[in-house]
């Protein structure tokens, strides 16, 4: 066994922190309390090279790997959660997918941009009556002669109103089920027929935006299925499979944001006399905290080395999502602990942090979803 990481993945590692604590991290109380997009920082990421990390280059991407791609997010989302999400949504649930399963013409045309990070990609899965069970979806899409015709509704849809192309997933036969599920790539700006939402007011990661997406009788070319008729579900479901480990990053870089903070704070504040790390009941609290956050980092990378390996990742995704969500969940309580009143402080990080914590438990399948994804292949054998 060898815990070590290669010369590239360390030097990505590197150049993410640096344009992490350089750029990031000083606008990030801003971008929060402004709710504002940092269309800048995303370009630059872009540049950099993080919004395809794992998409050869032939497609525009950097032609890392997907450890690569846990080491950037982490760093990013230490600075801004917001952008880390922007940024996972981008690589993981439209570029991953697109290269797993576009034709030659969707790389080149539809990929290459998006990994390139000139254009910007969102994932439309998530409809008002399926969330947790999207097989029940409503959105429709019927083939006619050579075109496709899409109407219905998607929600809560992260990166859509700055997005230049969305996935889509949407019912060719709803007899069938998950079955009758495609994929559809759908652009967003100008396309007649299609109207994205105004942005939501949400209660953390308020860089990045989510609106819902309307569809009425779109029409698109046969080629803008991603995968066969029907293969949509399996698409979502492996897709998603990939985004949970970029999840599972987001929760990693929120966590370590709180546990810098709380290190540096009880260092500093000092009660009975001496400074608040030298009580035991804060020690050990920075303890835990520090044990935790190394458990679901160890977690997390296993999933993107069995990624990279080609192995079956699926119930180690779930498992790291799970576990890194709920540690981040209780890190950033305790990081508020840590800091007393002036934790609950809107002056002070941990406060954004502890509401920027709270998505990585809801989105991308729920933890019960996850509990649900590792029991189904614990119990399978
Ligand atoms: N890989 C490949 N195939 C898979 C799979 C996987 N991980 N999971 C399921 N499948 C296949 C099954 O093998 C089965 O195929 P066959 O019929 O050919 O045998 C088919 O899919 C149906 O499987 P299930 O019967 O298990 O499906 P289900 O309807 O019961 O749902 C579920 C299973 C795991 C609960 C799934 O619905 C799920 O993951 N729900 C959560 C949805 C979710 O994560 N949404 C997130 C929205 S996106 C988002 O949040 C983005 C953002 O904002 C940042």
């Amino acid at each position: 066994m060898k815990l070590e990481f290669t010369e590239d993945q360390l030097a990505v590692q590197r150049m993410a922190r640096e344009f992490a604590d350089e750029q990031v991290a000083p606008r990030a109380k801003d971008l929060d309390e402004k709710g504002e997009y940092p269309a800048d920082l995303v370009a630059k990421l872009g540049e950099l090279g993080l919004m395809g990390v794992a998409i050869p280059p032939e497609y525009g991407g950097s032609g890392f790997d997907y450890v690569t791609y846990v080491l950037a997010m982490e760093e990013i989302s230490r600075a801004c959660a917001g952008t880390g999400v922007i940024m996972s949504v981008n690589n993981s649930l439209v570029c991953d997918p697109l290269y797993k399963y576009g034709t030659d013409a969707q790389k080149k045309d539809i990929l290459a941009p998006l990994a390139a990070g000139k254009q910007l990609g969102c994932f439309g899965l998530t409809e008002p009556g399926a969330g947790s069970d999207p097989a029940a979806m409503r959105t429709t899409v019927r083939q006619v002669g050579d075109e496709l015709l899409l109407s219905g509704e998607k929600i809560f849809i992260t990166n859509a109103p700055n997005a230049d192309w969305a996935i889509i997933f949407a019912t060719e036969d709803k007899e069938l089920r998950h079955k009758g599920v495609s994929a559809v790539l759908l652009p967003l700006k100008n396309h007649p027929g299609v109207s994205v939402g105004p942005k939501e007011i949400k209660m953390g990661i308020r860089a990045s935006h989510s609106s819902s997406i309307c569809m009425e009788e779109v029409k698109l070319p046969v080629s803008h299925r991603l995968g066969d008729r029907g293969m949509g579900f399996k698409v979502a479901m492996t897709t998603l499979d990939a985004g949970r480990i970029g999840i599972a990053s987001q929760a990693l870089g929120i966590a370590a944001a709180a546990l810098n903070e709380s290190l540096a704070y009880a260092k500093e504040r000092e009660t009975f006399g001496k400074p608040i790390a030298q009580h035991q009941a804060v020690a050990f609290m920075l303890a835990d905290m520090g044990t935790e956050l190394d458990a679901a980092r160890l977690l997390t990378l296993r999933a993107a080395f069995l990624k990279d390996h080609k192995r079956p990742f699926s119930k180690e995704s779930a498992m790291a999502k799970v576990f890194a969500a709920e540690m981040c969940m209780r890190l950033t309580t305790k990081a508020i602990q840590v800091h007393g009143g002036y934790g609950y402080l809107k002056e002070y990080a941990v406060e954004r942090h502890f509401r920027d914590a709270k998505i990585t438990d809801i989105y991308e399948g729920t933890s019960e979803i996850q509990r649900l994804v590792i029991s189904s292949h614990l119990l399978k054998g």
